[in-house]
């Protein structure tokens, strides 16, 4: 079956040539997609996944990354755009997961964070309620260390937003900053490599504190106690600010790495620096995250990586910084594909929630992702753009004028029917796509918490550590 697979010719990316979308094409890409639905159903992958990764696209909910992939086929390849894939939408197995919370319908990023990571749903805004499901290895994210979806991995909070002491206030008596925890409190000081933004709460680096710069007020620098601390076990321990030093850690001398970029997120991907003094893409991150942690070939690991400004992209109604966000992820994605024995890893790729943009009208195939729709409305006889937002910054008709602006350049916010200072999440299922040992058990509609479950199950670790024996049938 699968060197019949083989044999079928596969029109995909590069050959899709105008001519070829007759009868044949769809007969034969319909045959190869059931030689390789055939292959997948007789070649579960039961073995125990030595390695998690979980990829995590902040607010990459499925018409976001619907229009990211035409986006990428069109600037890309110069295709008409609609027949591409993204990385992982070629995994084997994809399902679709309830993003709802406790309290709420439409969620927040701690919440559902908590609920991926530690098994359980949880109220908006609150973070890792339990949080006994790993050993946090590592994790790689293009936000603070200290937002919300890294810290859902170690910290226990009633609110996401105290990242810093200083945000505590009169109200977190009795409560631990969030970027303390990460420091000094288990599972946080147990983690081998954290790589991504956030000085600021770390007192790495000061600032003035306002609304924005969550600072510390206890005058503590974080990074320095880590280090020390590390370095007082005998751990060969590095600090990492920019590219070049990234690059050039020895990572089979380093036992435990940190690297603060930037004071407080990272910087948008269409903004970043690429130099060396410059900040590393989530790719380079990835990569040496990964270096680190195979070091071992006894001991498993698990690593998260956060496509974690994808989210903020859509909150200010721009799409095309997000999709650029979405291609640094799936470079991500590649890259520790590449590195990865698949056999004895699970990677999932996922969402948290999604976001209120939709993708309308009745352009022509091929027309830009970002363009306008070739018929106006036949009440105003106003021209409109192919992506839109029910709410967000683009409410103006009279202002934000499709016929006056270009809406295919950066900075362009797409037309919203509410005003909202801060576009909202949305409500909607996401899929979760996998592929490695056990990556069958999704396989359905999901509750989001059930990837704990499914992660903890298939590397027999958490409550499953004894708990985790495979169907008498699946042995092969
Ligand atoms: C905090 O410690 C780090 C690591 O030793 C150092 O690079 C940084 O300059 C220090 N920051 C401040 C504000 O002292
Ligand atoms: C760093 O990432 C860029 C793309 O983001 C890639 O071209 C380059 O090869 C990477 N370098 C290393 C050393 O991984
Ligand atoms: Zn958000």
């Amino acid at each position: 079956m699968i060197l019949l697979a083989m044999a079928v010719p596969v029109y995909f990316g590069r050959h899709c040539d105008r001519y070829v979308w007759g009868p044949d094409y769809w007969n034969h890409l319909g045959w190869s997609d059931l030689q390789d639905a055939l292959a997948t159903a007789t070649s579960h992958n039961w073995n125990i996944a030595k390695n998690v990764v979980l990829f995590l696209g902040d607010g990459m909910g499925i018409v976001v990354s619907t229009a990211a992939r035409v986006y990428k086929e069109q600037k890309r390849q110069g295709n008409s755009g609609e027949e591409g894939y993204l990385a992982w939408e070629r995994f084997p197995h994809t399902s679709l997961m309830k993003t709802y919370t406790l309290d709420q319908q439409i969620p927040d990023s701690a919440a559902t964070a908590t609920a991926f990571f530690s098994g359980i749903k949880a109220n908006q805004y609150t973070l890792g309620v339990d949080n006994t499901v790993f050993r946090n290895d590592c994790f790689v994210t293009t936000t603070r260390l200290t937002h919300a979806t890294p810290a859902a991995l170690y910290a226990h909070s009633p609110n996401r937003d105290w990242e810093c002491d200083a945000k505590l206030g009169r109200f977190g008596h009795g409560c631990r900053d969030i970027a303390k925890q990460l420091v000094e409190d288990a599972p946080g000081r147990d983690v081998k490599v954290m790589l991504g933004g956030g000085k600021f709460p770390f007192g790495a680096s000061t600032g003035i504190a306002d609304k924005k710069n969550c600072l510390r007020v206890d005058n503590r620098n974080l990074t320095h106690e880590w280090l020390i601390q590390k370095r007082a076990h005998g751990h060969k321990t590095e600090y990492v600010q920019n590219t070049q030093q990234l690059l050039t850690v020895d990572t089979s001398k380093t036992d435990h790495l940190i690297g603060l970029f930037s004071d407080s997120h990272m910087d948008y991907e269409i903004d970043r620096n690429r130099g060396p003094s410059g900040q590393p893409s989530l790719a380079n991150m990835t990569s040496v995250a990964i270096k680190m942690l195979s070091k071992s070939r006894k001991k498993g690991f698990f690593l998260m990586v956060e496509g974690g400004r994808i989210d903020h992209a859509m909150h200010i109604t721009e799409p095309l910084r997000a999709f650029e966000e979405i291609l640094a992820f799936e470079d991500a994605i590649t890259t520790a594909l590449s590195m990865l024995d698949l056999s004895e890893t699970l990677v999932i790729v996922t969402a948290d929630h999604s976001h209120v943009m939709t993708i309308n009208g009745y352009v022509k195939r091929g027309n830009d992702i970002l363009g306008v729709s070739d018929k106006p409305s036949e009440i105003d006889n106003m021209p409109f753009t192919t992506l839109m937002f029910t709410n967000g910054l683009g409410y103006d008709y009279y202002w934000n004028d499709v016929r006056e602006k270009s809406t295919t350049k950066h900075g362009y916010k797409p037309l919203s029917a509410v005003p909202m200072l801060y576009e909202t999440h949305s409500g909607e299922d996401v899929a979760a796509y996998a592929i490695g040992p056990m990556s069958h058990l999704f396989h359905r509609m999901h509750e989001q918490s059930y990837i704990a479950h499914v992660m903890g199950f298939a590397a027999c670790v958490g409550p499953y550590k004894k708990n985790c024996a495979r169907p008498e049938h699946s042995i092969p």
